[in-house]
């Protein structure tokens, strides 16, 4: 994680010491680095090269404003799942006719709202969602673009909870039925067929999964054309994993180079969703130590960020390393770091080997992906302060949340009638 350093015994994001982030916005804090969001993204675009195609930064993976405002300025496309995304887009600069609109469950009002500001395409999940897109076009005058998301039935081989391209998982049309799925919306007057999708699952650490899926979709793709079905684009999904604890995801550019190879001289644009790879070593989770609290079994840290800050831990078990932001000399003892929410569960990292003092400051590593946009109020707790470093700049990109905040909307009822 070279954007966050160790100098002069305390550890920095980018030239700004966390110290004085901490002591200026308070904790828990997200921090994220500019410099890493930027230099992920041009990864991609550079290994994509003068290939046609788009990189479209998963916008669920971390889809704070100053985020998508710096990606949009290099020119990123958008992986989006909801209108909320959408909206966040347009707010921060972002080129519509960039954005490819996943997901599941589109509203009618959701497509309504991605046709009228010209989305590049849809990647549409069902025949459902096909019939109510084709519907809601003819509705709005205009043709959608589509493009099918399908399920080529592979193993990802990563946790079954982000796994996504296997029979038995709700995403996708099945391989087998694409087929016919196209030929209808290729006759459609309100429906442009332009592409084909798939997304196998998140944290890949191999390539071959995707090339797997991908020699999937290529023998549908040369059954398409010749049926004269011409696509645009193929969109292989996101999903390159990144070093949590020791694994070794291959170099963006192996990825690439291995799809353009596969893709031979089809004339095909080549489109990416990645959001973890792009966001996840861009930011960590700045806490503080409230308490120590040895017992019988285990040494507990009570921090003040918790579950609600951030649930992959207590949701996938997922180990994401913990570092003191002043290191001392003191001898390490075994540590699970928890929060103050009331549940088991509620925990940052277990059995952490760590010196430490009540007070001090802790970084929990690895956090910009999946880390902020997963959090929550439970416990009525404010959601935390988001800051973006750039160099020596500190910018305040969403400020802690205030008790007014998390009431916003809620009321008391009257008194019941005849209760007095
Ligand atoms: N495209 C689609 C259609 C997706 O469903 C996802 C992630 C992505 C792209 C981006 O995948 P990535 O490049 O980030 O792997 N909350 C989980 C991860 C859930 C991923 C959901 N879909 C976690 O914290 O590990």
């Amino acid at each position: 994680m070279s954007d966050f350093n160790y100098r002069d015994g305390s550890l920095h994001a980018e030239e700004v010491a966390l110290e004085k982030i901490a002591e200026q916005f308070g904790t828990p804090t997200y921090v994220y680095s500019r410099a890493h969001f930027e230099n992920q993204y041009l990864a991609y675009a550079d290994a994509l090269g003068d290939h046609p195609g788009l990189i479209c930064y998963a916008v669920k993976a971390n889809s704070n404003l100053g985020i998508l405002s710096l990606l949009a300025q290099l020119g990123a496309g958008f992986d989006i799942v909801s209108a909320g995304e959408l909206e966040r887009v347009l707010l921060a600069g972002g080129d519509p006719s960039r954005i490819v609109f996943s997901g599941v469950g589109k509203t009618a009002a959701e497509m309504r709202r991605a046709l009228e500001v010209g989305v590049h395409c849809f990647n549409v999940e069902s025949e459902a969602e096909m019939a109510r897109l084709e519907l809601v076009a003819a509705e709005c005058e205009t043709t959608a673009p589509v493009s099918l998301r399908v399920n080529p039935d592979v193993d990802a081989n990563t946790h079954p909870y982000i796994s996504t391209g296997l029979k038995e998982n709700k995403f996708g049309i099945a391989i087998d039925t694409a087929l016919d799925v196209y030929r209808h919306a290729a006759q459609s007057p309100h429906l442009q067929v332009v592409g084909v999708d798939c997304h196998i699952g998140s944290q890949l650490t191999e390539i071959a999964p995707f090339l797997d899926a991908l020699d999937r979709l290529l023998i549908l793709i040369d059954q398409l054309t010749a049926e004269g079905i011409q696509l645009e684009h193929l969109d292989l999904g996101g999903g390159l994993g990144v070093r949590y604890r020791g694994e070794e995801p291959p170099p963006v550019s192996d990825y690439i180079g291995a799809i353009k190879e596969r893709l031979g001289d089809r004339q095909l644009g080549l489109v990416l969703e990645p959001g973890r790879s792009i966001a996840a070593n861009g930011g960590l989770l700045l806490t503080r130590v409230e308490y120590l609290k040895r017992a019988e079994e285990h040494n507990f840290a009570i921090v003040d960020a918790a579950m609600n800050d951030n649930l992959r831990p207590a949701l996938y078990q997922a180990w994401q390393d913990i570092v003191p932001v002043t290191p001392n000399n003191a001898a390490n003892e075994i540590w699970d770091i928890v929060g103050p929410v009331c549940e088991t569960g509620d925990f940052i990292g277990k059995n952490r080997s760590l010196a430490l003092q009540q007070g001090q400051l802790l970084a929990m590593l690895s956090a910009g992906a999946y880390g902020f946009s997963m959090s929550s109020n439970y416990n009525s707790r404010p959601r935390a302060a988001e800051v973006l470093v750039d160099g020596d700049k500190t910018y305040l990109v969403r400020a802690r949340e205030t008790q007014a905040d998390l009431v916003r909307g809620e009321s008391p009822v009257p008194e019941k009638r005849g209760s007095k």
